[in-house]
């Protein structure tokens, strides 16, 4: 396995993506100065925690398919980052987390209004770079980012009429996560001026991708035994959102679920309830559906790349929908 989370990656694609991280990793860092150090502090904090650079990882991938050597690629992969970056800042604070990347949270360390703020000055910093991209490209970052808050909002407001809770659900995850990674993969098309079809793919496949990896990452909050993916599990339960697992438990009819149904119909604040509906969920059916949906999702992505020219970046996408399945942290 690659340092970039990738098996099998072509050996001159991988040491020409991890020099290209290098220089992300680098104009990520040199990118946030400014004139009030405490936000220069706070910002830093979760640059310097890691993460898996995902979205950038896509920008540059896709890259591939035009002129990988533009610095726009090495610009927009660092967008993506921050745009990601701010959103995180703002999701600790609606889901009251402790820990990210493996480091307290923002909202843990400095509270809400700073880690909110640091949000929107992450949100400048990504602006200020976009700008060089382009009016395409920043009104992709628009239509974008008006998907994600939507996604965000109505996972808190709760699911609608015309949807089941299950299709509401994935909306909200194509909305608040898929939609940030489809436009990172397209944003590596756009800006190194890949063929139009070839961008269209992409982006589907981006968008795909970006699902699969919720759903894998709602899974392992559920899964998850340890602090290994840097958040602290049971998240979701604490929050009362509804994830893949628990909206399996809660549409069964099955009476030996009712206490389990019951428990989940609301925001569990009781640490040993949700220790004890953790272990619960974990030996369930359940578990067991959620996992073969996420692998449809997978196999489902990977079908979307069949169009795109053979070589080693396609060999790389391909691979990265595993990673993906195969994650547990
Ligand atoms: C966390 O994203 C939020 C989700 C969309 C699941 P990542 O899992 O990509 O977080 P980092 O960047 O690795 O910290
Ligand atoms: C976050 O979703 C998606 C964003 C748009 C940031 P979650 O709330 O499920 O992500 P984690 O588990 O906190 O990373
Ligand atoms: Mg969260
Ligand atoms: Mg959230």
């Amino acid at each position: 396995m690659s340092a970039l989370g990738i098996t099998g990656l072509d050996p001159a694609l991988e040491a020409s993506l991890l020099s290209d991280m290098v220089r992300v990793e680098e104009l990520l860092r040199s990118h946030i100065k400014g004139d009030y150090p405490l936000l220069v502090e706070t910002s830093r904090h979760l640059v310097e925690a890691g993460g898996k650079r995902l979205r950038p990882l896509l920008v540059l991938l896709a890259a591939q398919f035009g002129d990988p050597s533009k610095f726009a690629a090495i610009q927009a992969a660092v967008v993506v980052e921050l745009t990601h970056l701010a959103t995180l800042y703002h999701d600790d604070v609606m889901d009251e987390a402790p820990l990210r990347r493996g480091v307290v949270s923002a909202n843990n360390r400095w509270g809400n209004t700073v880690a909110i703020l640091t949000g929107d000055y992450l949100f400048a910093k990504s602006s200020a770079l976009l700008a060089d991209l382009g009016p395409e490209a920043v009104r992709l970052q628009a239509s974008t980012f008006e998907r994600l808050v939507i996604g965000q909002i109505s996972e808190t407001q709760g699911f609608t009429t015309g949807l089941t809770p299950l299709e509401h659900y994935l909306k909200v995850v194509a909305d608040k996560t898929g939609s940030l990674i489809a436009a990172s993969a397209r944003y590596g098309a756009m800006v190194t001026g890949a063929d139009p079809q070839v961008m269209e793919t992409l982006t589907k496949f981006g968008e795909a991708i970006g699902v699969t990896f919720q759903l894998a990452d709602d899974v392992i909050d559920i899964a998850s035994t340890t602090n290994e993916s840097g958040k602290t599990p049971g998240t979701d339960l604490r929050e009362g959102v509804p994830t893949l697992v628990t909206l399996f438990v809660l549409e069964s009819q099955d009476p030996r679920d009712a206490e389990l149904r019951e428990i989940l119909s609301a925001p569990i604040t009781d640490e040993a309830v949700v220790a004890s509906t953790l272990i619960a969920l974990r030996e369930h059916d359940a578990m067991l559906k959620s996992r073969a949906l996420l692998e449809s999702y997978a196999e489902d992505s990977r079908k979307l790349l069949a169009t795109l020219p053979a070589g080693a970046a396609k060999e790389a996408l391909i691979s990265l929908c595993e990673t993906v399945i195969n994650r547990t942290a």
